[in-house]
């Protein structure tokens, strides 16, 4: 499959890294512009770093898709752009009839999101595949999760909460021009937080109703929010909460936790550091009934204090893998369209809560009845009042 990879910079080098490794991939071209980081001048390009630090065959390099698709011979487009350019990347390549590999999240607007959905199902009765990156279904820990709950072993599932708790100074932020603003990036919540939010819907399922607050506490130069939670209702009756954080020194990580009735299980920085199923231990075994299986269901490797797997790429790695499996065999991707749009919606129903002050009906926001509402980021100023009157302190916010 010979791939072209819309953008150079961070995400666009793990894209490089893949394609470059991978036997059943051959990079062919890159289109790079100068358009979005400001530390990008100062970079080498990436067509340079394959080619002298990867050591593969250098490709093509192209000033826009429309020159990449009309000049080159390409399988698949892998868009790696600033997160509010992705819909429209993916709708050229679909347009062209390529397979499209489109880097989390989605869009950052749900309408533009909701249209790119329509044309990847009519493209899939075309054979062609699209899938949205979000690495993190693919770790171990993850997969192992995953496995158990479709296979019931955790009963009932009640509740679950994940947390994204990272640190970006404000030079993170003035790396990119897009980076916090509505229009290409979102906060915390649609960058940071939006592969743990696609485990919460991956384990859990549709969201019903949205309670969501947000805030920017500590950065001066974003747009949108720096701190960001929920509380989400799913339509089994699970209850969720969500926190997604850039201003947590030291770089916490992300952790998801879900429990059930005859199980629960935790995943932290992508390890599997709980796991336990009532099956393992049937009625009248005399093992420790919260005993922590966790190496039952992954490799050493894959629990924390086991080797710890440093490369940052073997994720994207694994979905391509597949991606590719996808393309051969003519089944669903691991993460659909339709998947990453549900992502969206759910982050979008948070910035309409904060805005609003209300909880928010899910389907409704997957509908497109709010799509009007421009998002406002909260204020982070509590204030407390007291008056002779009422001699307990209020907060007002
Ligand atoms: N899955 C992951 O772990 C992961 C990691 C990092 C970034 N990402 C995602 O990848 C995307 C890019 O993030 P990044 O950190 O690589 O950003 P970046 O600023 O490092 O790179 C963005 C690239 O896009 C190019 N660009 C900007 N505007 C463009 C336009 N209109 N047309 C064509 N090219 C344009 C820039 O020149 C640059 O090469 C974001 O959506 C981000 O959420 C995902």
């Amino acid at each position: 499959m010979k791939v072209v990879i819309v953008g150079s910079g961070v995400a666009a080098t793990a894209h490089a890294r893949v394609a470059v490794a991978h036997p059943g991939l051959q990079l062919v071209g890159i289109v790079e512009t100068t358009r979005g980081s400001s530390a990008e001048s100062t970079k080498p390009r990436l067509a340079d770093y394959v080619e002298e630090t990867l050591k593969g065959e250098r490709p093509a390099t192209f000033s826009s898709l429309a020159a990449a698709l009309s000049d080159s011979d390409v399988d698949v487009v892998a868009v790696c752009t600033p997160s509010g350019t992705h819909a429209d990347h993916a709708e050229q390549a679909l347009a062209a009839d390529k397979h499209v590999v489109i880097e989390k999240p989605i869009d950052v607007d749900l309408a533009r999101a909701r249209r790119l959905s329509a044309l990847a199902d009519e493209a899939r009765t075309r054979g062609i595949v699209v899938s949205v990156i979000s690495q993190h279904r693919f770790d171990p820990a993850n997969a192992a999760i995953s496995r158990a709950i479709s296979a019931g072993r955790f009963g009932q599932l009640t509740s679950a909460t994940a947390s994204i708790a990272w640190w970006r100074d404000q030079d993170y932020y003035d790396s990119g021009d897009w980076r916090g603003t509505w229009q290409f990036d979102g906060g915390a919540l649609l960058n940071q937080g939006v592969q743990a939010i696609d485990l919460l819907v991956h384990f859990l399922g549709t969201p019903v109703e949205v309670f969501g607050r947000t805030a920017r506490l500590t950065h001066t130069d974003m747009e949108a929010e720096d701190v960001g939670g929920a509380v989400i209702t799913f339509e089994n009756g699970a209850i969720a909460t969500l926190l997604a954080t850039t201003s947590a020194r030291p770089h916490v990580g992300a952790r998801v936790q879900v429990h059930g009735t005859e199980g629960s299980a935790i995943s932290a920085r992508d390890q599997l550091e709980y796991f336990f199923a009532a099956d393992a231990h049937p009625a009248g075994s005399s093992v420790y009934q919260g005993a922590n299986q966790a190496l039952n269901e992954v490799s050493a490797n894959d629990v924390p204090g086991g080797f710890v797997d440093l490369d940052l790429f073997s994720g994207h790695l694994r979905q391509y893998e597949d991606i590719l499996e996808a393309i051969h065999t003519g089944r669903e991707p691991g993460v659909t369209v339709s998947d990453a749009l549900t992502v969206l919606a759910l982050v979008r129903a948070v910035y309409v809560s904060q805005t609003l002050g209300v909880q928010v009906d899910f389907a409704d926001v997957v509908a497109g009845g709010y799509d009007d509402v421009v998002a406002v980021t909260g204020q982070p100023a509590l204030t407390a009042v007291s008056s002779p009157a009422d001699p307990i302190a209020k907060v007002s916010v």
